[in-house]
């Protein structure tokens, strides 16, 4: 097999919040399990991401809080940096839109557009406070909804009627900052032209309507037909964000939604540049067999099947001229955008403002992260809104995790230990039972693997759990412990079959539960860990300095494959992986909730 090249493009966070179980679930997680798995095939795995750092999300939060926007981003930045490793989200570089490079790649983009014609600049109106002297971005304005009257509607949005709403017909408007009023004003823009790219856009999502989720596709195809693209507005009237390289537009900045996708480009080429190959990034992106792979929510779809494949489309070979070192290649549009849908928390939807969350750092103080992130695949939502509910988090873990995983690799590893002095029994000659469960086990390889690399992520895990209980019910059937007082070597038959098993089946779950198939790869004997190193490297440019979270390559890459495990092989005496959850815990968490 030869190495692919894999983009894992996963959703870049606004640093402005904690991230939540929901967040987890919704992009990070999947990226990562999908990211091990091709890494332990063999692939050659590229997976980026970063904060979200511009935009009317951050700058919303300091002036709330009286500090820099910076501050902000930069306090929430460290606390992804620490929860990634801590869950164990492996990004080759967690890096940020808060750089030197992303001002000269998103800039690059920019420039390309414009030079192709799919810029133009257009004159808006806009509230401006004469009292703030400035312009007040959509959601910096409140008044009363001129469809239902509501009194505290936002600029962007009503919360009591859910329209989104156009801000200059707001009834009675204030400025959210002093209460002022403001007035409307002419201020002019750069649009992206999108409706001269309409007709690629349809070409390149109906191309995927094969193989993309049904919903994502349709949604993209759907709101195209409804709206038809037009030009959208790509500046804004604000002074934290990324400059405009146009003369004369010092005092506006680039729209954070356009700036941000192109992140997927950038901290690639970030990453190349940091690890001293500077071309490296063309391995992902212009080789046109290279796939990328982007992992984001349902609320953020058409940006990356619409306005991203837009940018790179109308950007085209101009980026390469633009983009100094870079070869005349078309930059490769995504090959799946497995977008998932929404988590609710204990039935109702999950809400950071009213705490009605499960916050992510704070339960890794609590729970041990493999059996959080087990729980969060088992409920994936991939193809509809899914539930977290305390009761069951505790029933996985402990009929589950712990009774049909963790148990089986116990029981057999400390009876193995004791009655074999810490050495793989010499089986002889197998059973056709001993074969039959472990074919079962190694066509896992095959099946568990295409349903990761179709995104099936949580059928995936429950095909690799229900092989964990087929091992299960062999070893009851066999009995090694009644055989090992009347007939040693049949014993030493099943219990080298078992141990086979519990070693692939150690695979089969490492993408998913890697801290506890690492743990155990050790107890196995295994000299080279499962999987790279993970670190934080602080890098410095002229915006200042940024801390980024690195990875240092697979170990046991190439590992997907069946146990190889030899008798007279030495491991370790076992420590259980899983602990056994007090179903008390639900109403302590429950009492956590909105609190
Ligand atoms: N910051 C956005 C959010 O949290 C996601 C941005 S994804 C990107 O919803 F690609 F645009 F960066
Ligand atoms: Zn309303």
């Amino acid at each position: 097999m030869t190495a692919q090249n894999i983009l894992v493009a996963v959703a870049w966070p606004y640093a402005n919040a904690d991230i939540h179980v929901g967040n987890i679930t919704g992009s990070y997680l999947p990226a990562d399990i999908f990211a091990r798995y091709h890494r332990l095939k063999g692939n050659n795995v590229l997976m980026v991401s970063g904060s979200d750092a511009h935009g009317t999300p951050i700058t919303v939060r300091s002036d709330a809080e009286g500090v820099a926007p910076v501050e902000v981003y930069q306090r929430f930045h460290a606390r992804f940096l620490e929860l990634f490793k801590k869950i164990g989200l492996n990004y080759d570089l967690f890096t940020s839109t808060h750089t030197e490079n992303h001002e000269k790649v998103s800039q690059s983009v920019f420039l390309a557009l414009k030079e192709n014609g799919l810029l133009y600049e257009e004159e808006q109106q806009q509230w401006y406070s004469p009292s703030l002297k400035k312009f007040l971005p959509d959601r910096y304005v409140e008044g009363t909804c001129y469809i239902c009257g509501y009194e505290n509607a936002r600029g962007d949005q009503c919360d009591n009627c859910g329209n989104v709403l156009d801000s200059t017909q707001l009834i009675d408007p204030r400025a959210k900052e002093d209460g002022s009023t403001p007035e409307l004003r002419a201020t002019t823009h750069f649009f992206f032209d999108l409706s001269k790219l309409q007709e690629q856009v349809v070409k390149f999502l109906e191309a995927r309507e094969g193989y993309w989720r049904p919903n994502v596709v349709r949604r993209s195809l759907g709101w195209i037909k409804a709206e038809g693209l037009r030009g959208r507005p790509i500046t804004r009237d604000l002074d934290w964000g990324l400059r405009v390289p146009v003369d004369g537009w010092d005092d506006k900045r680039i729209y954070v939604w356009f700036e941000a996708v192109i992140g997927y480009l950038s901290a690639p080429i970030e990453w190349s540049q940091i690890t001293g190959q500077p071309a490296a990034w063309h391995a992902w992106w212009t080789d046109p067999e290279a796939r990328a792979y982007y992992f984001i929510g349902k609320d953020n779809i058409d940006f990356h099947a619409i306005l991203w494949p837009a940018e790179l489309i109308g950007a085209g070979a101009q980026f390469a001229q633009i983009f100094e070192g870079t070869a005349d290649k078309p930059l490769n549009l995504p090959y799946d955008v497995p977008a998932n849908e929404f988590l609710n928390m204990e039935d109702r939807k999950i809400s950071g403002s009213r705490n009605w969350a499960v916050w992510a750092l704070d339960a890794l103080e609590r729970y041990d992260p493999d059996p959080l992130r087990y729980y969060l695949t088992v409920n994936m939502p991939e193809t509809s809104d899914s539930n977290w509910d305390w009761d069951e988090f505790v029933a996985r873990n402990n009929n589950e995790l712990v009774a049909t995983w963790g148990n089986l690799a116990n029981r057999v590893l400390s009876f193995a230990h004791k009655h074999w002095e810490g050495q793989v029994p010499d089986p002889g000659d197998l059973r056709p039972a001993d074969e039959a469960v472990l074919a079962k086990v190694e066509a896992g390889f095959e099946s568990v693997g295409d349903l990761i690399e179709s995104a099936k992520l949580r059928a995936a895990l429950n095909a690799a759990m229900r092989l964990a209980s087929e091992v299960n019910k062999y070893l009851d059937d066999q009995a090694p412990w009644s055989q090992v007082k009347e007939h040693k070597a049949e014993a030493a038959k099943t219990i080298f079959t078992a141990i086979k098993a519990i070693d692939s089946l150690k695979l089969l779950l490492a993408p998913f539960l890697p801290h506890t198939s690492e743990a155990l790869h050790q107890i196995l004997g295994y000299k080279e860990p499962l999987f790279g190193r993970q670190y934080t490297e602080a890098l410095e440019d002229s915006f200042g300095i940024h801390t980024a979270l690195r990875y240092d390559g697979a170990q046991a890459s190439g590992a997907w494959a069946p146990s190889q495990l030899e008798a007279g092989r030495s491991f370790n005496a076992p420590t259980p992986l899983y602990k056994k959850l007090d179903p008390e815990v639900t109403e302590q968490e429950r009492e956590r909730l909105g609190s």
